[in-house]
């Protein structure tokens, strides 16, 4: 049987009430019956409707946190640990996402740290990495965001926990909620390095994501590309219209 592709909703900080966030959900269970057979989906929603969601989506949603901020529980005012997700039934989480990166200035190594957590608490986690600007040194960035990040797991965890437990989306900084157009050709070539790099560090068959402008018109082009397992969409998939138009083309 073919692998399923993933496709994670990322709603960012949106929508403004529990009421939306709801009737989303909803209308993202109305396409399940035509969309699981080829689609892994999840939605990646804000802390506060995760709870909620539980309840209303369908279950073969998979519920995402969009970040964990603290390794474990204790006095840390507003942070979100990963034990309180796993007891609260919530299973899969992003990490290191862009927009966290650079609002908490957050360092690889902290990332690394909160990966660590993760797996140790059995939360899976899509870890979100990609190069600042396009150029020459852009995979050197992606590199040592791997090296920081993903690589210090081994030897810790075996490889079969960490291929169970971690998915890579590539997500360049640049082609986040930009309207530039996207090069198919260059996303190919990264995300093969990518491929490539992680093949000469360990036995991973990691599924490797990529977000970062994708929209109705490039949707199905990624998804043939075959080094990716799946794509990552932002804020767009928080709009009901748009986020029906997109279901709709998926079937
Ligand atoms: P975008 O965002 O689809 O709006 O480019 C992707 C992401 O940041 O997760």
């Amino acid at each position: 049987m073919a692998i399923k592709k993933v496709l994670i909703l990322n709603w960012k900080a949106n929508p403004n009430s529990l009421g939306e966030a709801v009737s989303l959900a909803s209308l993202i269970n109305q396409y399940v019956p035509s969309l699981t057979n080829k689609y892994e989906i999840a939605v990646a929603v804000p802390s506060l409707y995760l709870i909620p969601l539980i309840q209303v989506l369908d279950k073969s949603v998979k519920l995402m946190a969009q970040s964990v901020n603290t390794s474990a529980i204790g006095p840390q005012t507003g942070a979100l640990a990963p034990l309180m997700l796993k007891e609260s039934g919530i299973s899969y989480s992003l990490l290191g996402h862009s927009e966290e990166r650079k609002r908490n200035q957050l360092a690889n190594e902290e990332i690394a740290s909160l990966l660590e957590a993760n797996l140790r608490n059995d939360l899976k986690t899509t870890l979100c990495i990609g190069e600042t600007m396009k150029g020459s040194k852009a995979l050197e960035e992606i590199k040592q965001q791997i090296d920081q990040i993903l690589l210090p797991l081994i030897g810790k965890y075996s490889t079969l926990e960490i291929n169970n437990n971690v998915v890579l989306a590539y997500e360049p900084l640049w082609a986040i909620g930009s309207e530039s157009g996207l090069n198919l050709n260059y996303i190919q070539k990264q995300m093969s390095s990518i491929k490539e790099y992680l093949d000469s560090k360990f036995a991973n068959n990691l599924y490797l994501l990529y977000g970062g402008s994708v929209d109705l018109e490039n949707v199905k082009q990624l998804l043939d590309l075959p080094v990716l397992s799946g794509v990552l969409i932002g804020e767009k998939s928080s709009q009901k219209d748009w986020l029906e138009d997109f279901l709709q083309s998926m079937i």
